[in-house]
């Protein structure tokens, strides 16, 4: 049984580094997040996911941690954070941290003992090759950094040693381990361990990092991976009934069949998701030379491409799959969709099953930079810029003077922030407000009610769904389309033109509509 809270959870993504810094050191902190949680609820999210915070040299923005159990200082104390955990809770909303399993920081404690050349605890920790110069078996590896006679597996950056959960396909028995032997098992309890630390002391859960990586030569079924999540998973949920899990998996039938109450549809290049908002070649200097996303007025995109990868009744009864605005490895979806073309693509995120998750500045469209890297971000630095709250210095983001803030704020005249938004019943910041209060106040368009395709035909585009008895309908194009009725409906709620006119629907160009029965 997943958490009670997770019916109606509406997420919202905190990026802490550019949310809001409260002293004025140009990076943003606990407090800060503090400060704005009642503009989080204003917004009608009752539930964030924040971005790893604890100790680490922040080569990969902190997703290589030192010690899982210490935070960051530049976010400031552990009773800040659990100071944070107490007053969301206050407001009703819940908190979840990233947990990232996979791999550390190469400079983790752990990852030390375990290069030393004499074995030790930590030795099969990670995972070592039998010398330093027979090569990963097919994975990426460093050699030729440490006294121990092996290189190690690595599970994204340099920096991130992989964690040794241990082998399914096992080609070299000299170093690669089953997954129930010493080590992978003794991996298994430290995150169980850590997870506990965080729930105790107030977390609301975890996003999981990877999740679907941790055992190697686990291809397809991912059966070994799942078993681990089993295990760990499980005894979470047995001691925490209340904790949520949410995974970077991209499979829910695999991830939700493990034990995670949610997972992730991706941003993968030419995925279902992808073909909504981000399908687009960019040059070498980054110009967009095509886009065939569905919401792109001018793309001949229909739905069948999201769709091919929705198999909703292949999990719909196993969990939750979350769709997002984006997150801090996208680019932000007015790098490529206009403000008309982002509201259409957010109506229907807000309005299909599973908790939905904005990034934070999408709700009033932050803009997508060209920067250079911070913290190993690369192109996704741009994604990760300050928190644009109102037109004092810096955007209302911080007191410190420009050259120290942690990114650059958006120098444009015209930058979007909260405090302009909140002025305009017009706003995108409205407009996402308005969807999310009607998400929360309709039972059929809560994340566990039912979905259906209703018209979805190739080489349309028109996309038409059920949410329980609700009808949703979207023409993201230039055409004005028409769709049979199957019974008498009432608008409630508009975006664009549409009419009913008899048993017929005419959604004009760029046009949303929910419908209920008419009574
Ligand atoms: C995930 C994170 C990403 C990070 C990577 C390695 O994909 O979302 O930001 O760089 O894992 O931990
Ligand atoms: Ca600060």
């Amino acid at each position: 049984m997943a958490a009670s809270w997770l019916k109606d959870a509406v997420f919202y993504e905190i990026y802490p580094q550019s949310f809001r810094d409260t002293n004025g050191d140009g990076i943003g902190d606990f407090n800060g997040i503090i400060e704005k949680l009642p503009y989080i609820k204003s917004l009608g999210c009752n539930a964030v996911w924040m971005n790893p915070c604890y100790d680490s040299p922040f080569r990969d923005a902190g997703y290589d941690i030192r010690d899982h159990k210490k935070v960051a200082q530049r976010y400031g104390t552990e009773e800040d954070l659990v100071r944070l955990f107490e007053e969301a809770h206050k407001l009703g909303i819940r908190i979840l941290l990233d947990l990232v399993p996979g791999h550390t920081s190469e400079t983790h404690p752990w990852f030390l003992e375990s290069a030393r050349e004499e074995e030790n605890q930590f030795s099969d920790r990670y995972i070592w090759t039998a010398n330093a110069f027979c090569g990963g078996d097919g994975m990426p590896f460093i050699g030729g950094e440490h006294p121990r006679d092996a290189a190690y597996i690595i599970n994204f950056f340099k920096c991130q040693p992989a964690l040794n959960y241990g082998y399914r396909d096992i080609h070299d028995p000299s170093w690669q381990q089953p997954i129930d032997a010493p080590g992978p098992l003794a991996n298994r309890e430290a995150m169980k361990d850590i997870m506990r630390y965080w729930l105790d002391r107030g977390c609301d859960g975890f996003r999981v990092d990877m999740a679907d990586s941790l055992v190697k030569n686990d291809h397809g079924t991912k059966s070994a991976t799942m078993e681990v999540w089993k295990d760990i998973a499980g005894a979470i949920h047995a001691e925490y009934p209340e904790a949520a899990l949410v995974s970077e998996w991209n499979n829910p039938e695999q991830a939700l069949g493990c034990g995670f109450d949610m997972d992730f549809m991706l941003d993968w290049g030419g995925n279902g998701y992808n073909r909504l908002m981000r399908f687009y070649q960019l040059d070498k200097k980054g110009n967009i030379l095509s886009d065939n996303s569905y919401f792109k007025l001018e793309s001949d995109a229909d739905i069948t491409g999201f769709l091919r990868d929705y198999p909703y009744d292949a999990w719909k009864d196993l969990g939750q799959r979350c769709m997002i605005t984006g997150n801090h490895d996208t680019k932000r979806a007015s790098f490529n969709l206009n403000d008309r073309e982002r509201r259409l693509a957010y109506a229907m995120i807000l309005t299909m099953p599973g908790a939905p998750y904005i990034y934070y500045g999408d709700e009033i469209g932050m803009r997508y930079r060209w920067l250079p890297t911070k913290e190993g971000g690369y192109h996704r630095t741009g994604s990760r810029t300050p928190m644009q709250w109102d037109n004092s210095k810096n955007l209302g983001f911080s007191g410190a003077e420009e050259e120290k803030l942690y990114l650059p704020v958006d120098p444009a005249a015209d930058a979007p922030t909260v405090a302009a938004q909140e002025a305009d019943p017009d706003s995108m910041l409205n407009f996402v407000r308005g969807l999310i209060a009607l998400r929360r106040s309709r039972e059929d368009l809560s994340n566990c009610s039912p979905f259906a395709v209703y018209s979805a035909e190739a080489g349309s585009r028109l996309f038409a769904y059920k949410r329980g008895r609700l009808l949703v309908a979207v023409n993201p194009g230039r055409e004005a389309l028409t769709l049979e009725l199957d019974g008498a409906y009432a608008p409630v709620y508009t975006l664009g033109h549409s009419r009913i006119r008899g048993n017929t629907l005419v959604l004009d160009s760029q046009s949303f509509t929910i419908l209920s029965p008419a009574e």
